[in-house]
This record gives structure tokens, sequence and C-alpha cells, in this order.
């Protein structure tokens, strides 16, 4: 039942940059394997490879023994090899059965589409991730996590013997992560090998038998999990010692400075209900909550995307109106939104179309002034670590974690007053987010107001001056840095205490 893989020396060249060179490992059939390496280090194109999505350009994969190249995803998955994308890979116009068959339809003895196999079919792997939607729901209806756990639903209406995740809890609920690793448990049980991408160290410990590691396109080690501490893990990654992941905090702004943004009673409807905060100058104020607990609809509303109404909204002590995020940045607010391949970054253009788009009117003299542009790419890309061989790629191309630089950097660049960052690590390897800690540090000690989203408490704790707890909706309680340890963010996410 299980499938044996070796790499020999898989080299993948894009165009001109050599992103694998030359990659040779073997994976021990019926384990739990982590892959483990920095953003751009090649994991999802060597995953790409095996799962038949890129062919190589050198080397060969051995399956069972022998070569084999596919020649698409269909034929990977007729040999039992499934990949769960990072970047989602669903068509948000059919419904969550139809994306579920996808390429694989049930038909009838007819030749119809036999629809309530289908629907039965897809009503069981739902059951199994734990998804709690009908098979006849449209996929744009749903939110990030729920499209993460069709995506392994689907992967598991495949019958992989190969199942690749590649950072499938990046978007998940602990409670929904749990499920998953038990579900991962169970199908390792059954004799399914599993490759495990993350960037989530202590996940990587806790679930793996193994872990391989890459780095500039290349294999670095292969070792039983249980002889490395995650500080090792990390060293073998970025091939240098971390020093501490967070900078220590600066002391809160006082209480006398006029804050940068006043909300009173934003309530955006279904979401969230009669919310009010400040953020000062100079302070990093953090949002915590259960995934559903409103507060990324909440800043959606805020930022003109979703309907809501407010008693009163200022800027710098005025009151205001946020008609959209165009009209927000005008003003000095920018928003990264949690869902960067649908409303962060827009994938199918390049780099430097993302990074000026909103703050177009700088280059615009009054026309467009591209050498300034590619300037401004250049900084970028330097300031926040972007790592890509060629800048002039459509931002698709990028690596996940090197795409979620690049959002950053676009909502970065009109220079705001005020940025909202909403989970603003996902994805990224650990040196990133170091880097991404000391920037959001840097942003607030130049008197700019950081709102912080993030559904890792450790990051909201080691970061935060205080932070805003939200459940269900609403406000549950605001605790300042005295306060915050996980055991009280949970229990006032959770509501266990008042
Ligand atoms: N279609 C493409 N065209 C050009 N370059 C590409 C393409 N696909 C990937 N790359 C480049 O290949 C390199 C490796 O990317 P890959 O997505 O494999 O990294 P990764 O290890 O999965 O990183 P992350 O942890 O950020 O997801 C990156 O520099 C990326 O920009
Ligand atoms: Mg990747």
């Amino acid at each position: 039942m299980s499938l044996a893989i070796r790499f020999n020396g898989v080299v993948k060249a894009f165009g001109p940059v050599t992103v694998l060179n030359g990659v040779s490992f073997a994976l021990s059939p019926g384990r739990v394997v982590g892959l483990l390496g920095e953003n751009g280090a090649g994991k999802s194109t060597l995953m790409k490879i095996l799962a038949g999505y890129e062919q190589p350009t050198g080397g060969v994969v051995e399956v069972d023994g022998r070569p084999r190249q596919f020649a698409g995803s269909r034929e990977a998955e007729e040999a039992g090899i499934v990949l769960i994308h990072q970047e989602f890979n669903l068509a948000e116009d059919l419904t969550i059965a139809q994306n579920i068959f996808l390429g694989h339809e049930r038909k009838t003895r007819l030749g119809l589409l036999d629809d309530a196999t289908m629907r039965a079919g897809a009503a069981q792997v739902l059951a199994q991730v734990g998804l709690k939607r009908g098979p006849d729901t449209l996929v744009r209806e749903l939110i990030v996590a729920e499209k993460q756990l069709v995506e392994i639903a689907k992967a598991l209406a495949r019958h992989a013997r190969l199942l690749i995740m590649d950072e499938p809890t990046a978007t998940l609920t602990p409670g929904e992560t749990e499920a998953l690793f038990a579900l991962m448990t169970q199908l390792r049980s059954e004799g399914v090998t599993i490759i495990y991408i993350s960037h989530k160290l202590d996940e990587v410990e806790r679930t793996t038998d193994e872990v391989v590691v890459m780095r500039d396109g290349r294999f670095v080690a292969h070792k039983p999990t249980a002889q490395l501490t995650r500080h090792d893990m990390a060293k073998l990654m970025v091939g240098r010692e971390i020093a501490d992941l967070y900078p220590a905090k600066d002391s809160p702004p006082g209480s006398e400075a006029v804050p940068l943004l006043e909300v009173e009673g934003l309530t955006v409807p279904g979401w969230a209900e009669d919310i009010s905060f400040e953020v000062r100058p100079g302070e990093i104020l953090g949002f915590a909550g259960l995934v559903g607990a409103g507060r990324t609809e909440l800043f959606e509303g805020l930022l003109g995307l979703r309907p809501h109404r407010v008693r009163r909204l200022a800027l710098q002590g005025r009151t205001t109106q946020v008609r959209s995020p165009r009209d927000a940045a005008d003003q000095g607010i920018t928003y990264l939104s949690e869902d960067r391949k649908g409303k962060g970054l827009h994938v199918d253009l390049g780099m430097r179309q993302n990074l000026t788009l909103m703050a177009l009117q700088r280059y615009a003299r009054p026309w467009l002034a591209p050498a300034a542009e590619r300037a401004a790419l250049r900084d970028a890309v330097q300031r926040f670590g972007i790592r890509t061989g060629n800048t002039e790629i459509r931002a698709a191309s990028l690596s996940g974690g090197n795409q979620q630089k690049l959002a950053l950097a676009k909502v970065l660049h009109p220079e705001p007053k005020v940025v909202v960052l909403d989970e603003p690590t996902r994805g990224v390897d650990v040196g990133a987010k170091s880097d991404i800690y000391l920037l959001v540090q840097q942003l607030a000690r130049e008197g700019r107001g950081v709102l912080v989203v993030s559904s890792e408490l450790v990051e909201l704790i080691g970061l935060c001056h205080r932070v805003v707890v939200m459940r269900a909706g609403r406000i549950q309680a605001v605790l300042d840095a005295s306060q915050l340890t996980e055991e009280n963010l949970i229990a006032h996410a959770t509501g266990t205490r008042h």
C-alpha cells in the first residue's frame, strides 16, 4: 500500500533562474515526514514536481524503485500521490462537492453526472475533516479556514497513498488543527505516507517521524524528529543561529497623546457588534480571538470592504468616513488582508504593480514613471527580504512566504499612519518572522499605530502593548502587557472568564 519515493538529482529552472540544484533524498514509506526550509528554499516546487504539477528540468523521481515522470496531476493522483496546495486551488464559483470531484466526476451508467453519489461522497469526506458545511455550498461563500478543509477533503476523496500537505494549518483554528493531526495519525496507520510542510516548528515536532531540511534549492539534512530540538530545526533551515524571536518591548505610549485612530460603536452586521477601541502613536495593539470571532470582518467593515455602520470614526483627531481601502489609504490607514491570494495581492500582476497600487499618485506625474516604480521595488525587496531570482515575475510565482512579504511591502508603501496587519506572519519562515517583528516595532517607534490580528497567541504576547480579545463579535476584554498570558487570552477568547 505505501509508496517509496526517491529524488535523484532533481533540478528545476524557471528560465535563467535555477530553484532546485540537484536534490537527492529518499522517503521511507508509511511515515510522516516534515519538510522544512526557509521561504523560497524550493519545498513547494519539489512537491509540485512529485505531484505532477511541474516537470523537472533534470534528474529523476523514483516511485517504488521505478523512475516516473507524471505529465500532470491526474497521472500522479492515479499513482496515489496527492498534493494539497499551499495557495488554494479551488474553483470559487463551484460548490464544495463539485470541487471535490473536479476532474474525477462520477458518472451514472448512462454517462450522466452522478450528482447523488458525488454529494454523498463529499458529505463523507467533509465529515472526516470536520467541516460543517453542506456539499452544495459555493466555495466563494467559505472563509479561509473552511477552504483549507475543503482542500483536505478533496485529497481524501482521491484516496491518496502519499499525501503532501503544504502548510495545511496556517489558516486553521487550534481545534481544527487537532482534528487534522488525528486524521494524519489515522491515515498513517492505514499506510499512507505523509509529507508535511510547515513553518510551525512545534507542530512539526509533535506530528512528524522524521524531517527533511532544504536550503537554497538543496538538500541539507534528513533526521529522525526525536533527535532534533526546535532550535536545531531552525538552525538547519537558516544555516545560522537564531537569536530571540521577539525584540524587547518598548514601553507603551502615554495616554496623553491624541489617538491616531478612534473607533466608536462599529457594527458589521452578522459579525461584529458595537465595537469601540483606539490606538495611539507608537502603540502596537493586538486583536485575539478564535476564528469566527469577527476580527477580520470587523476590519473589513472598518475599511469599507463590508456593509457596516459606525457612531464615530476619527483619524488623527478628525472625524471622518472611510469608503474603500483606497480611500482609507489616502487618509493614512492601510490593511493587510489575511487572505493574501484573494484580497491581498493581485497574483496575476507583477511584483512592481502590486507594490505601487495603493500609492499610484506618487508615480503618476502625470504619466506613470516605471523607473521610479522599479527603484521602489528594489528597495522593498531589500527591506522586506523578498527572495526571488527575478523581480519581473508575477506575484503568483513567488513562494508563499515571499508573497506574504510582498503583501506587507504593499500595505506599508503608502507610508500609513495606522496599519492593520491581519495574520502578518502567516507562512513566513522563522528568520523572516523575527524580521517582521522588528519591522512592526520600528513602525511603532516612528510614531505609527500598528494593529495586529493574529491567531498565534505567542505572537500577540511577544509583540503587543495591549490586546483586545474578541468573542462572538463582541469585545470580551482588553488586556495590557502585564496581563498577557496564553492562559488569560484563551480564557477570554473562549468565554470561560469574564
Ligand atoms: N513559476 C515560477 N516562475 C518563476 N519562479 C518561480 C516559479 N515558481 C516558483 N518560483 C521560484 O522558485 C523558488 C522556490 O519557491 P518555492 O515556492 O518552492 O519555495 P518554498 O520553499 O515553498 O517557500 P515558502 O516557505 O515561502 O512557501 C522561489 O524563488 C520562487 O520565486
Ligand atoms: Mg511553499
